[in-house]
């Protein structure tokens, strides 16, 4: 394996510290540098078990910050970027989209100006691999799925910043020949995701014997991915993909919300050892999320098809590993609701 100096942004939030601990582990020639903000989705301990690693580095900093990115682009000699720092949450873009703009739209700028500035002249050995979400597609009714051709239709502060960082990667690469491959993945769950998304949230309430809040009356539809698969789909596109080209990722796993909190139920009863019947009657229907998209969906036919990938995990052995870690890690729990969460969480849930 070619060596390389691979810049990962956003590597100690969720999805991120699941790629960074791939990258680090199965590619030992490569450097992997992990740069992140540390807000308060980002959280160091998610990479404790490879922090030591030789070929592994973390620098701490803020991609809205263009001086600070053009330096680390000098400092650094990237041969390829894949980019996931981001804000990500819809309920935080609703009630404060500016950070998102911020974030997702300059910073993604700030990162292909840099890439650009240093890779001018050699661009054919280098490559921008920028992870995005199905919200782009906007929401689809009861029947059809997302292709790669679907027209962008964002509706929400997140999506509609997503979509633009994508319109900007995509500008970069027609006007300037930066290239990038670009990936527009469903849902994910798993260990270390932050507990302001539906499944940590779900499980943390129910472990403390709190109301599951479901928005509306649960009738909304998502698509869900065990996070590891999505890491592995990463690493097939950064290694096989076709520069200039767009992939969707997804599990074939729709699944309406009220429907997946009964079955987390049901499994938490089990590992709880509670009377069947507990945890569902902790479920509370709650207002609506405004604008809340009806329903996503993937046609993953192409990365399936044309790279081999598919997930390896079915959703109910995801959502029992992911029970079992939330259960088995208490600590980190604790770590990450001890900060600004309980302001967030009153202030998101008490009007409702
Ligand atoms: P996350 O919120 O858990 O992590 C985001 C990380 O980015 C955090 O570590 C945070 O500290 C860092 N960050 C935020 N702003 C930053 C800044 N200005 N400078 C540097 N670092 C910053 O998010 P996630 O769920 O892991 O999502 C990662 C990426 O994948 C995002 O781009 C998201 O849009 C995309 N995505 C997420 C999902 C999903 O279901 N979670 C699905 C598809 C795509
Ligand atoms: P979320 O995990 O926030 O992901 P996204 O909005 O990006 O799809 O929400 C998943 C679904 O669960 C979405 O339809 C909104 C719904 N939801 C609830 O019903 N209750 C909640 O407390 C949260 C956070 C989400």
């Amino acid at each position: 394996m070619k060596q390389k100096t691979v810049l990962i942004t956003g590597g100690a939030g969720f999805i991120g510290s699941h790629v960074v601990r791939r990258f680090v582990k199965s590619y030992p020639d490569y450097r992997i540098v992990n740069l992140d903000k540390l807000t308060y989705a980002g959280n160091l301990d998610n990479l404790s078990d490879v922090d030591q690693y030789r070929n592994y580095g973390f620098v701490k900093g803020d991609i809205t910050d263009a001086c600070f990115i053009d330096e680390l682009f000098e400092n650094h000699s990237f041969d390829a970027v894949i980019h996931l720092a981001a804000e990500s949450h819809v309920d935080r873009s609703i009630s404060g989209p500016m950070e998102f703009i911020s974030a997702n739209i300059i910073g993604t700028v700030n990162l292909l100006n840099a890439a650009r500035d240093n890779w001018d002249g050699n661009m054919g050995e280098k490559l921008f691999c920028h992870i995005s979400t199905d919200e782009v597609y906007g929401s689809l009714g009861d029947n059809g799925l997302f292709t790669e051709e679907t027209a962008y239709d964002p509706r929400s502060p997140y999506s509609a910043s997503k979509a633009g960082s994508d319109h900007m990667v995509r500008a970069w690469h027609h006007t300037y020949g930066m290239p990038v491959i670009i990936s527009n993945c469903s849902n994910n769950y798993g260990p270390n995701q932050f507990p302001e998304k539906l499944i940590p949230l779900a499980i943390n309430n129910l472990k403390n014997g709190q109301q599951v809040p479901v928005y509306g009356k649960g009738e909304n539809i998502r698509d869900w991915l065990y996070v590891e698969d999505h890491a592995a789909a990463i690493d097939l596109l950064f290694h096989n993909g076709i520069t200039g080209e767009t992939y969707n990722v997804g599990g074939n796993n729709e699944w309406r919300n009220i429907d997946l909190i009964r079955m987390l139920c049901e499994i938490m009863d089990k590992k709880l050892d509670r009377v069947p019947g507990t945890s569902s009657d902790l479920i509370t229907f709650v207002k609506d999320r405004a604008g809340h998209d009806l329903r996503y969906a993937i046609d993953n036919t192409k990365i399936t098809t044309e790279l081999g990938w598919k997930p390896s995990v079915s959703f109910e052995q995801g959502l029992e590993r992911t029970v079992d870690w939330y259960l088995e890690n208490e600590k980190w729990l604790k770590a990450v609701l001890s900060g600004e969460y309980k302001s967030y969480y009153n202030k998101q849930y008490r009007e409702r």
